[in-house]
Parts: C-alpha cells; structure tokens; sequence
C-alpha cells in the first residue's frame, strides 16, 4: 500500500523511511503512518463526493485521532465526524474549522452538547428523544439555535458480504423507521423552536464490500425523505449516509474502490430523485477506516519464542492486545512482514502472541512468515484504523509512540507514553499513604 516497498538491504520501507531505523530510533511498537497515502486517499474522496458532486466528507474520527490528524484533515479540506466532549476538544486545539464538525452520538451528555454548541459545531446528530428534548432546551439557554440532522434505523443491516432487509431494529442507534418513531422525531424537530432540521443521517455499519448496501440505503433514505415530504410538507436539504466503506487486511478481503462508491451512491441517487420528485439533497459520507486503516503500520521487536513441536509456534512481541485489540474483540485478520528481512527464502508458519496476561492476546494466528529470531522487527500491516484509538493500558503496558513519515523524514505526532504518565492521576488516600501508621 501507499509508499511502502522493500529497499536494497531487504529492510521494509514507508514514506521513505527504513523501517528497521525507524523501531531503533524512536523504540517499539511503534505505529507509523503514511502521510502520502493519507493525503492520497483524502483527495480520492474529496474529488469523487465534494468536487464532482457537492458533497460532504466527514473523517470519523474515532479511526485515528489526534492533533496532527486533524491538521491533515483540515489541510486536505475534508470535514469532521466527532463522538465525544474529547473528540470535539481535539478539534478545537487543533484549530479545527468547527462548522465542518458533526457531533455522533447515542448518549451525549449534557455537558457535550453545551460544549458542542459553544464551540460551534455545524451539525448535531440527533439520536434518541432524549436528546432531542435536552438539545432544544440546552439551545434555549444559551440562545442558540441548533442544526440537526436526525438519524434514523431503516431497517438494514450491511453485513460483509450481504445484507437484511428487516432486522437491525434492534439496535442502541438512532430512531426506527418501521415503527413511526422516526417520523414522530422529525415532527417533534420541526416544531422544536431551539431545533433547525437540516435532513437526516443513516448509518449501516462498518468494514462494508457490498455496494449494494449502499444502493439500498440511499433508495430507502430518499423514501423515507418523500415520506416526511408527504406528512410533513418539510423537505429534508441534507442527506447523510454514515460510513463503513470496507478495505483490505488480508486476502480474504475484496475491496471495490473509493470511485465505484461514490458512483453507486450518486447514481442511486439521482435516479430516487427523479422517481420521488424530491429536490437533491446534500450528501454527507463518514469514512474513518478508508481514510486511515491501510496507511498505518505497527512494528514490535520479537523477544520469546515458545515452539511447541507438532502443533504451534509462539513469537512474542513487545505489544498485543493493548495496542491492537481488533483480534481479541472481532477475531480481525492481519498481514505481517519481517521489517529486517522481508523476503528470505526459508518460511515458516508462525502465530503472533502480545505480552498481556491472558490467552486470547494474539495479533496473528498462522502466518507463514521468514525464520524468526528474538530482535527481529515484526510490521503488522494496515493498523491505521481502530488501533490507536482503541489502545488500552491494561497491564499497565504503555501506550506507543506514533510517528507520521513522509518523503524519509520521521515526526512524532504522539509521544510514548511513560511509566510517570501511568500513575499521573493516581491518588493515594492520606490513609492509606507509607507513612500513616
Ligand atoms: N459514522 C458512524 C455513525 C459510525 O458509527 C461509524 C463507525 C463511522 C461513521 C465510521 O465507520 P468506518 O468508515 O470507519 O467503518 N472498532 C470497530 C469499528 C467500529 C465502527 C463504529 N462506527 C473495528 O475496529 O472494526
């Protein structure tokens, strides 16, 4: 992927950088991002939905985030998909343009929601009744009137490689369709006086290949748009269809391309306009994954092998489950290469273990990978998405550095946590304290 290949020494490369050099220099596991490729499938995006079709895209943030992310956001002129009073926070210390921020959310506090309003955000996405009661009030209050968008649960669920009409209602998100609650929302919207409905927000789920699922949800979407037409006389302005465009991780996956989505959705759309007799609506897309997931990297160093003759090989590396938790919770599959020696003749079957103290921390089962010695350095590939992100402490390990490469030059974006950071918020009761007794 991206500016990754294989230099003279047979060491791994990435945004010219040696891998190998990289893990000596700033230490392991070290994630590392590729900004070409970042930048590269920004553009796809912003050409493909913003400039050919006057559409909105929102980076989901909860993919990757920091501060330097978002500055590469912003610079490649994408808008932003937050979750969080810490999400938006980022934004703001970053410099964000908050107008091209939306605010997702199954239960946003009070608190977000007055941050979110005070800090400008351009959308809020109304989730539950709940919500929509407590915004119109917290606007009132602070004398603002607050842009919404309502998301709904059509009744789809995009699986891998298929999905279901029905079924999916039962789910934590947004208002059900079938049942009439959505529509008792957008009535409640309209009437709201603190509310200014903007259109409605649909998302099916993640790591999507089908693009039919897409197909159906922008035809169901726009029913549903014709449908408030009718009831209501309001026609929603803005349309905005989520995230969960898939991508590769290993050869069991079979991505379509950023191009081919854009093509089915506007294709689909414009058809549904016509049959509807709808005025077009602005399309919003929230992709985190697509955008991330293929330009991260993580390298760990190996230290402990354990061979257990006949049935498995264990290769220890100096992470795991901490710092990628995507086997653990969904069973993900990764590709990995040996940094200091990419391609050798002699291979073996192998599985990836972390170091927490537990069983199902493994990164790898069964990877046919060159003969591995204890100082190798291990890539795992595409672990842009959803790994930093989601990063624990647990066993008190700390979190890695990320570094950011492009052109051989290497910024850290993130430092390596340390063991005073682990214990900065600690606070010991003067009771219990060494010198109570
Ligand atoms: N918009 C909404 C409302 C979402 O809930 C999500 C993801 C996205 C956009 C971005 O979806 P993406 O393009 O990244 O697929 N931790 C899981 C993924 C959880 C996705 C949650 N929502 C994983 O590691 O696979």
């Amino acid at each position: 992927h991206g500016t990754m290949k294989v230099n003279s020494k047979n060491h791994l490369e990435i945004g010219g950088c040696d891998a190998v050099r990289l893990a000596k220099k700033f230490g392991t596991p070290l994630y590392v991002i590729d900004e070409d490729l970042v930048r590269q499938t920004c553009k796809r995006y912003y050409d493909s939905f913003m400039k050919k079709n006057n559409g909105l895209v929102l980076y989901a943030s909860k993919a990757f985030m920091n501060m330097a992310m978002v500055r590469l956001i912003d610079e490649e002129g994408l808008g932003l998909d937050v979750v969080s009073g810490g999400e938006i926070y980022t934004a703001v210390q970053a410099g964000f343009p908050m107008n091209k921020v939306y605010f997702n959310g199954n239960n946003k506090s009070p608190e977000e929601l007055v941050f979110a309003l005070k800090s400008g955000v351009g959308r809020i996405i109304v989730d539950n009744f709940y919500e929509l009661e407590i915004l119109n009030h917290i606007a009132g209050t602070l004398g603002k009137k607050a842009d919404i968008l309502i998301r709904i649960t059509p009744g789809i669920e995009a699986h891998t490689h298929e999905y279901i009409m029905t079924g999916q209602l039962d789910s934590k998100f947004g208002f059900n369709v079938p049942d009439g609650q959505a529509m008792k929302a957008i009535d409640m919207a309209i009437k709201m006086p603190n509310l200014n409905l903007k259109g409605i927000h649909c998302h099916i789920g993640s790591q999507i290949f089908d693009m039919q699922s897409y197909k159906h949800e922008v035809e169901i979407t726009t029913s549903f748009i014709r449908q408030i037409k009718d009831e209501t006389g309001y026609e929603a302005e803005e349309l905005d269809l989520g995230g969960g465009f898939g991508v590769y991780y290993t050869e069991e996956d079979d991505p379509a391309t950023i191009e081919d989505y854009a093509d089915m959705v506007f294709s689909t759309l414009n058809k549904m306009v016509n049959k509807l007799d709808i005025k077009m609506p602005k399309v919003i897309v929230e992709p985190g994954r697509s955008i991330i997931a293929n330009a991260g990297i993580t390298l760990y160093t190996v230290g402990a092998i354990k061979e257990i003759p006949g049935i498995r090989k264990y290769i220890s590396v100096d992470g795991g489950m901490t710092d990628n938790p995507r086997l653990a919770l969904y069973g993900a599959k990764y590709e990995a290469v040996i940094a200091n020696k990419v391609f050798e003749k002699n291979s073996e079957v192998v599985s990836i273990a972390g170091k927490c103290c537990e069983s199902g921390d493994m990164l790898i089962w069964d990877i046919c990978l060159p003969h591995i010695v204890p100082g190798d350095i291990i890539a795992v590939l595409s672990t842009g998405a959803y790994n930093y992100s989601m990063a624990s402490n647990y066993n008190r390990l700390t979190k890695p550095a990320v570094v950011l490469v492009k052109d051989g030059r290497a910024d850290i974006i993130v430092k390596r946590e340390t063991y005073e950071d682990l214990v900065r918020n600690d606070v010991i009761p003067a009771r219990l304290s060494k010198n109570s007794y």
